[in-house]
């Protein structure tokens, strides 16, 4: 069978993708592209190690005319939309990377681009696929613990400034200085709505202190209200633990799950019985459920990488399994603009903000033209502030310093 040609647009957080496609049964991996030419040579490397060759481009439009059928957009945060709507026009699938879009109106610009052009599109929020969060979809499926009263999702990273420098290279325009500290939610609310099904209908938005930076940073936490009436409290961002990690919880009408808050890798379940208030207790490690074909491939985040390539990958090839668990652009939006909107719940004072269902063309129009955001290029007159409680904005000398830092590490952690 022909293996399905697929291209990577950054070639950082594209190299764990590129790990899968290089190794997947039914996907060839064929091109890249960075203009950081060291990322770009360690992918040469990946590649060769795996006895593959590919063709790397430090130029887009070059990458752009290479042939392939997929693409992955691992490319900064806030500029998936243009690519994704550039790409699916040429006939290219997209696996785009989180969050969807950095404006209401490029979410419905992305969902119509999907529906005009007939095109794959996969949501990459792989906190979804990984092996508990897995399981709580097979459970929740399966009527384990009943409706969704409650929920909780987190991912807590924190953020010194030696690991700030790492994902930043102190590039002051870098996305990631840029972000209000609600954009990045998808991995605290994507596997709820992935274990539920449900769909967010209205966010209140939160931030920590810490917005000024220099004693800790802030941290985004979104109240939502989902389509059944059940509530979700997201919160995600560089608090202080260690290791890093996501967690999700669920009670439902008969019972709740939750991961454990420091293994990342055990779940445990209660599951209310005949009689009220008596139950069983399980606590357990799911373990590996994804495999490509009969290979057994090793991804980063404890294995949740594999899960959005590959059903990216069974989709395009129209299995049921890739229609099942492929998150698709409806799901994908919601999970992003859930951030983008509890920002402007907390810009003012709080309030509830009513989340659209994009799904339906009725209530598109109003946020066709909403393109507030924190970066001025696209917001224009509608820009919105970085910081929703600081008024200074960082000094050079913090830019300085975090660049020093960058310039260090990457000197004594050379990519090869
Ligand atoms: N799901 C996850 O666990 C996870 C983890 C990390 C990052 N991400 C996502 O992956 C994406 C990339 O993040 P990252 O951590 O790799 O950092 P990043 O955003 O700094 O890296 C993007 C890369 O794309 C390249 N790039 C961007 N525009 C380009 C252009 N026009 N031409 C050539 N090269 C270009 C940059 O040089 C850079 O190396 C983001 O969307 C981020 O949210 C997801």
């Amino acid at each position: 069978m022909k293996k399905i040609k697929v291209g990577i647009f950054g070639a950082r957080r594209g190299a764990s993708m590129a790990k899968v496609f290089l190794n997947h049964p039914d996907a060839e991996l064929t091109a890249v592209c960075d203009k950081y030419v060291p990322a770009l040579k360690q992918m040469e490397k990946m590649a060769r190690e795996s006895g593959k060759e590919i063709t790397t481009y430090e130029s887009f439009d070059d990458f752009f005319n290479h042939d392939f059928d997929a693409v992955v957009l691992a490319n900064y945060a806030t500029e998936h939309v243009p690519y994704a709507i550039r790409f699916m026009a040429s006939g290219r699938h997209v696996l785009s990377e989180v969050p969807a879009s950095e404006t209401m109106a490029q979410a419905v610009e992305l969902i119509e681009a999907v529906e005009k052009t007939g095109k794959v599109y996969a949501f990459a929020e792989n906190v979804s696929y990984s092996p508990v969060v897995f399981e709580m979809q097979r459970l929740y499926e399966r009527g384990d613990i009943g409706e969704v009263m409650y929920a909780e999702g987190q991912y807590i990273h924190d953020s010194p400034d030696e690991f700030t420098a790492r994902i930043t290279y102190g590039e002051k325009e870098h996305w990631r200085f840029r972000i209000p500290p609600t954009f990045y939610c998808t991995h605290s609310i994507g596997p709820i709505l992935t274990i539920t099904g449900r769909r967010p209908v209205q966010v209140s938005g939160f931030v920590t202190n810490g917005a000024d930076w220099k004693n800790g940073k802030p941290s985004g936490i979104e109240m939502v209200t989902l389509d059944n009436g059940s509530i979700l409290r997201s919160i995600h961002g560089p608090l202080k633990r260690e290791p890093s990690g996501c967690k999700s919880l669920i009670y439902g009408m008969k019972g709740m799950m939750e991961t454990d808050r420091f293994d990342n890798e055990l779940l445990h379940v209660y599951r209310e019985g005949e009689k009220v208030c008596q139950g069983e207790f399980e606590h357990y490690k799911p373990g590996i459920q994804i495999r490509a074909g009969d290979k057994q491939l090793e991804t980063g985040h404890g294995n949740a990488d594999l899960g959005a390539p590959h059903y990216f990958i069974q989709r395009i090839l129209d299995r049921p399994e890739g229609h099942k668990y492929m998150i698709d652009v409806y799901t994908g939006v919601a999970m992003s603009i859930c951030g983008l909107l509890a920002y402007r719940s907390v810009l003012d004072g709080n309030i509830p903000v009513t989340v659209p269902n994009l799904r339906n063309k009725n209530e598109r129009d109003a946020y066709r033209h909403d393109h507030a955001c924190t970066t001025p290029s696209v917001a224009s007159d509608q820009l919105l502030p970085i910081n929703p409680i600081a008024a200074d904005p960082l000094p050079d000398e913090y830019y300085e310093r975090i660049r020093h830092l960058w310039l260090q590490y990457e000197q004594e952690h050379p990519l090869s």
